[in-house]
């Protein structure tokens, strides 16, 4: 081509080519050239018939992309040029008419713009899809006891649903990220042009209407450069994976048969090639281990763009693939998470036999105590006597004397030491708001379903 008078080595051919990965921009591609040439022409830039050929073109191209029959040819740097290409085979001169005014750079910040808030409304369309299953198992499961845990030291009884529900708000504040991301590609960067604008007065909003853009980015040197939106991606990415990866934790635990408070579905599980009695939670494991990888994309990321000078410099075009890959491995998870969320099974009785160990309910002492008027810091150390005391007598709290309890705690009332280790009071002793006593639990669903129907 012009400048050159040497063809490229294959080698650097190779590591300048994004051809291989940059073809799922091709819808975007060749929906924004579609909006551009419209632009052109009511700008006086092209003329009617050069439009019409355009969009002919365009139309037969994405015609072949979506039924796998483009062929991408040697020379082929990216898919700008590709499409580019193929448009100017079929349609002919007209096809070399579209790049006016424009740029691959601000072609392509466009482009991942475009992806990125497609994929920010798929996120978001998936983690609605998730956070619906948790309220109807929260709903099933609405008075389920079980242990609550910190330090995963049993610390006091929740019920289920109160535990499923904290799930619910990760994955909401997740979505709202994702809200925001969409906030963040709402600027049209094409206009810019390589770096300072174009030679010709474009009509920058009508482009950013016709695919969806609020605004126009302001500053061109700023528009061709800008990839903050794929770090916000990438960010909100791995901060939903850490929450699938603390759930999958949590079903992994769960599912063992040390606690077996629930079993993952068959659909989810695999065996062992050796142990023909094992189930493994392969799908909560891999949720599990799957963050860190995404984390991984965002931090390569940012090493990419660190220091760079404006405006756009090659190193850019490796903002690609680590986003491709979060995008991937974000939405596999989010849809497993939710297959498999809906086919687990909970055992009631193992959760309630473990919240049945009395010593949880030494916080319900304490405050008991405190009733009676005893400062608060007094009562834990009271209670933690009678604790210690149960324990050296290798007996349950309810199964101490009366003796035996005034001995180790004379301000604690012997009928209010009864009723408070019965298990239902510590559950539904708690009821502050948004604590997990039933009633407030049912306050809780309904702020979800109000969450889930506004969305
Ligand atoms: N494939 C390139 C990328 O992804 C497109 C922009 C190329 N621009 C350039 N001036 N060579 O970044």
């Amino acid at each position: 081509m012009g400048r050159f008078r040497d063809p490229q080595d294959p080698l650097f051919q190779a590591l300048n080519s994004s051809i291989g990965f940059d073809y799922r921009l091709a819808p975007y591609d060749i929906e924004q050239s579609l909006a551009h040439a419209r632009m052109l022409q009511r700008s006086g830039i092209i003329g009617a018939e050069d439009l019409r050929q355009i969009e002919q073109g365009l139309a037969a191209v994405r015609e072949e992309i979506e039924q796998d029959r483009f062929v991408v040819a040697d020379g082929d740097e990216d898919i700008h040029m590709a499409i580019e290409r193929r448009l100017t085979e079929i349609i002919g001169p007209a096809g070399g008419r579209l790049h006016t005014a424009r740029s691959r750079n601000d072609q392509v910040a466009t482009d991942v713009a475009m992806l990125v808030r497609a994929h920010s409304l798929e996120a978001r369309t998936l983690l609605h899809a998730l956070m619906n299953t948790l309220v109807e198992l929260a709903e099933r499961h609405l008075d389920w006891p079980l242990p609550g845990y910190t330090h995963l030291q049993r610390a006091q009884p929740v019920y289920l649903s109160h535990h499923l529900l904290a799930w619910f708000w990760k994955f909401r504040r997740d979505s709202q990220r994702f809200n925001f991301c969409m906030t963040a590609t709402d600027e049209l960067p094409l206009g810019a042009g390589a770096l300072a604008g174009v030679n010709f007065d474009t009509e920058r909003m009508f482009v950013a209407e016709e695919l969806g853009f609020r605004a126009i980015a302001e500053n061109s040197l700023d528009a061709v450069s800008n990839r903050d939106f794929v770090l916000d991606y990438l960010s909100a990415a791995a901060t939903c994976a850490g929450h699938l990866s603390q759930l999958g934790g949590e079903i992994v635990l769960w599912s063992t048969s040390e606690f077996g408070f629930c079993r993952v579905a068959d659909a989810f599980a695999s065996g062992s090639s050796l142990m023909p009695q094992k189930k493994n939670p392969d799908a909560a494991e891999l949720l599990r281990a799957k963050a860190p990888r995404i984390v991984g994309r965002l931090a390569g990321l940012h090493g990419v763009l660190h220091g760079l000078p404006l405006t756009y410099n090659k190193d850019l075009q490796e903002d690609k693939e680590p986003l491709f890959d979060a995008i991937d491995t974000l939405e596999l998870c989010l849809r497993v998470a939710r297959d498999m969320l809906a086919g687990i099974e909970f055992d009631r009785e193992r959760m309630a036999a473990a919240a049945s160990d009395e010593s949880i309910a030494a916080t319900d002492l304490a405050d008991l105590l405190v009733r009676q008027g005893v400062p608060f810091r007094e009562a834990h150390g009271i209670v933690g006597g009678v604790v210690r005391g149960a324990e050296e007598r290798g007996k349950a709290l309810s199964e101490l004397t009366a003796d035996e309890l005034r001995e180790l705690a004379p301000a604690l009332p012997p009928d209010g030491f009864r009723a408070t280790l019965e298990q239902s009071s510590w559950l539904e002793s708690k009821v502050s708001e948004g604590g997990t006593a039933l009633a407030r639990v049912k306050d809780q669903l309904t702020a979800a379903r109000d969450v889930l129907s506004e969305a």
